[in-house]
């Protein structure tokens, strides 16, 4: 049995600026000690969207703040760590640096091991940081980055069923948010305006519905929403209620319909699972309507629903010290020169999806 891990965990691929302290037990069991994270949406807000530069100039600017926040609220000093962790990729390429460079500095002046994270391993581990789950289980991964189902087999053992073959799912509610004129990010301002709409009112597509793969497809929604906007005369208050409350019960229906051809996929493979878990990971995991459509399949199909608390589901480090955590059980480090990864698929075999563009 590998003994108690303490991990420092760095977090900058995207636009949060986290860190985080986490130790794993003997048994298994995961304790966070400390977890800071930073949004840039401020910065981001007026430009509709992140700009990597801009990021990448405040990760600079705010990390070594940020670690030795962490640090403090732990109670630890570098010498108490196991080892230092970081997200080395998919994402933004500066941000991605900062961390990792970062990381490298404390584990060489340390003479820590060094543990360059795939931030999507990150997600798919975490609810293993906050109680007991077995292996196998399926992942929806839902952000602004990423959609896809995977079936986690084991650390560092992935198996892609499905992913989108264009816009992710928070990018779809980010761009039907800009579309309306709402802020950024998007998908809790749709969220917050389609509890006053009338979701019947608009008859908007549900992509790919019938299809016996697992892919997803959200580009033909957000046209749809933009032609809707063009078919009003003009647009109030009440209009822009019933868009969100119409465009959240399309995702709701599309996601119950491709997530159930997961649920039946991920059964067939393992015949043996009395009651297998979904687990649901990414910023998009938050939004209720979604969370409502995936309990009722879960019950349909007798799986067990884990859904990460929102501030285990967005972007934190907290997450990239536990993947650190497990990989270090496994003896699995990383040399110094590990490089950042813009992209780095979770399962390298995964054939891209047919009509997929470039970020699938
Ligand atoms: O995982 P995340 O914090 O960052 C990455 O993209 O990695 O996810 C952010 C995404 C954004 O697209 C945001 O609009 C979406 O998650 N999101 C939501 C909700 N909260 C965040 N989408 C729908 N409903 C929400 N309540
Ligand atoms: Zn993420």
């Amino acid at each position: 049995m590998p003994p108690d891990l303490a991990i420092l965990g760095i977090e900058t691929s995207c636009d949060e600026t986290a860190a985080a302290v986490i130790r794993r037990h003997a048994d298994g069991r995961g304790e966070i000690l400390a977890n800071v994270v930073l949004s840039q949406i401020a910065d981001h807000a007026p430009y509709g969207g992140v700009v990597p530069e801009i990021a990448a100039r405040a990760h600079v600017e705010h990390l070594d703040r940020i670690i030795a926040r962490a640090m403090e609220e732990a109670g630890m000093a570098y010498a108490d760590l196991d080892g230092i962790a970081a997200a080395a990729g998919p994402g933004l390429i500066g941000g991605l640096m900062v961390g990792l460079v970062t990381a490298k500095a404390i584990a060489l002046a340390t003479a820590k091991p060094l543990l360059a994270i795939n931030h999507l391993e990150a997600h798919a581990l975490t609810p293993r940081l906050l109680g007991p789950l077995g292996f196998p289980y399926l992942l929806l991964l839902v952000s602004g980055g990423h959609t896809q189902v995977q079936s986690v087999a084991g650390v560092g053992h992935y198996h892609r069923l499905g992913t989108t073959i264009d816009d992710a799912l928070g990018e779809a509610f980010d761009k039907t948010a800009k579309l309306l004129g709402l802020p950024y990010p998007g998908g809790p301002e749709v969220e917050k305006r389609a509890r006053n709409g009338d979701p019947a009112r608009f008859d908007f597509p549900r992509p790919l519905a019938g299809r016996p793969d697992c892919h997803f497809s959200f580009s033909g929604l957000k046209t749809a929403v933009r032609e809707a906007i063009a078919a009003l005369p003009g647009m109030t208050d009440a209009d822009i209620a019933d868009i969100c409350a119409s465009f959240e019960r399309a995702i709701a229906d599309t996601m119950r319909e491709r997530v159930g051809v997961a649920l039946r996929r991920f059964r067939q493979m393992h015949p043996g699972l009395a009651r297998p878990t979904l687990v649901v990971a990414g910023g998009v995991a938050a939004n209720q309507a979604l969370k409502f459509a995936l309990t009722e399949l879960c019950a349909e199909h007798d799986f067990a629903l884990n859904v990460p608390p929102p501030a285990l589901c967005t972007d934190n480090a907290a997450m990239i010290a536990w993947a650190g955590a497990e990989r270090l059980a496994l003896g699995l480090i990383d040399p110094l020169e590990a490089p950042a990864r813009p992209r780095w698929p979770l399962d390298a075999s995964a054939e891209p999806a047919p009509g997929a563009g470039v970020k699938a």
